[in-house]
């Protein structure tokens, strides 16, 4: 029986498994480290705040994280196909490592937070689009 996700060490491993799987897919690898050039160190541990913060409410993450996204997807579209391999290996890495009411919550929270952020870069889109044609 795996263990439920507990504490910050949890949210830790976690992420470090999910980023080794989001890093080895050339599909979106390149989001992370040709455009954004995110460091891992530093990297990490606002994932672990931010999970923290959902899970066990800690209030340790307070900045707004759909802005980085949406700046992200105006430099190279984040498309559909993203917001899927995405999930599928956040849901996947929480599936290996643990199970519980925490764990079940992480993954339903992800779902939501990605559709919420897929629907927000369709219409930054089509505001681009409204924009252009004015
Ligand atoms: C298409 C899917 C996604 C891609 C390609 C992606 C990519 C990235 C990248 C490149 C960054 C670093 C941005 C920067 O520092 O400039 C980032 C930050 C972050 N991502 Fe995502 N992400 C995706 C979906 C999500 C989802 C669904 C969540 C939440 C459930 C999430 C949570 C975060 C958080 C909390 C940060 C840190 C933001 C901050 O620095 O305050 N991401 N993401």
């Amino acid at each position: 029986m795996k263990k439920d996700i507990s504490n910050r060490e949890d949210i830790l491993l976690l992420v470090t498994a999910f980023y080794k799987k989001l890093l080895a897919d050339d599909s979106i690898s390149y989001l992370f480290t040709h455009l954004a050039k995110i460091d891992l160190t530093h990297h990490l541990p606002v994932l672990v705040d931010f999970w923290d913060s959902i899970l066990f409410q800690s209030n340790t993450y307070q900045k707004n994280a759909m802005q980085p996204h949406m700046a992200l997807h105006q430099q190279s579209p984040l498309q559909k196909h993203h917001f899927d391999t995405w999930l599928n290996y956040f849901v996947q890495t929480v599936d290996e490592l643990f199970e519980g009411e925490k764990a079940f919550l992480a993954k339903e929270r992800a779902r939501s937070i990605a559709t919420v952020m897929h629907i927000k870069t369709i219409q930054l889109n089509n505001e681009k689009r409204t924009v252009n044609t004015e």
